[in-house]
């Protein structure tokens, strides 16, 4: 159990580095949380017009929570599931932001692709797919939150379908304000303005 713990904690705190407030910074962009959406996330980076950034936040939210599982699972499989969901929660939750952190799309990919990498290929077709069609952000992370549980499962990996399930449950809660605007007409698309 200690262990456990310690990969929840280590996950935890590569998780709550807020890399779309850091690297928006050190541009000189100044606090990303105060244009578009407010999120920290790569969608609202791009929000500044810097694709690059976006790319650079999207890699390195996902790159935490896929390093964090890696390298708690030399410890064995559930101290990967530990730290995997610690650092999903640490972006979601940032000691260092007052515990108002990102949305978590990002991260739940990252951990995705080192607990069950085919997973990590339907969110991102999904994503992808619903991205082309409907330039939503926010509604491609959605659907591709209910694909990836619902495809582990018919994969067999019933385990890791558990993890995401409640990790999609969180990933909605934290899209509330996303989906009153989706249902209002009024959310942002991809390439529009904030
Ligand atoms: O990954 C977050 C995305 O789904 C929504 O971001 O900035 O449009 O709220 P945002």
């Amino acid at each position: 159990l200690p262990y456990l713990v310690a990969a929840l904690l280590f996950g935890y705190l590569l998780g709550s580095i807020p890399f779309g407030l850091i690297v928006t910074r050190l541009a000189g962009l100044g606090d990303v949380r105060k244009i578009g959406s407010g999120n920290i996330g790569a969608t609202n980076v791009l929000r500044t017009g810097n694709k690059k950034l976006a790319a650079l936040t999207l890699l390195g939210d996902a790159l935490k929570g896929t390093v964090a599982v890696l390298l708690a699972g030399l410890y064995g499989p559930d101290q990967a599931v530990a730290a995997g969901l610690g650092a999903f929660l640490g972006h979601l939750f940032p000691v260092w932001l007052g515990f108002r952190g990102g949305k978590g799309v990002a991260t739940y990919l990252g951990v995705l692709i080192a607990i069950a990498w085919p997973g990590a290929l339907i969110f991102a077709g999904i994503w992808l797919a619903v991205a082309f069609i409907t330039r939503y952000s926010s509604l491609s992370a959605l659907v591709a939150a209910i694909a990836v549980p619902v495809g582990l499962y018919l994969l067999d990996y019933v385990q890791a379908a558990e993890l995401f399930i409640l990790m999609s449950v969180i990933v909605f809660i934290k899209h509330r304000t996303n989906i009153s605007r989706l249902m209002a007409g009024t959310e942002t698309r991809i390439g529009g303005k904030g």
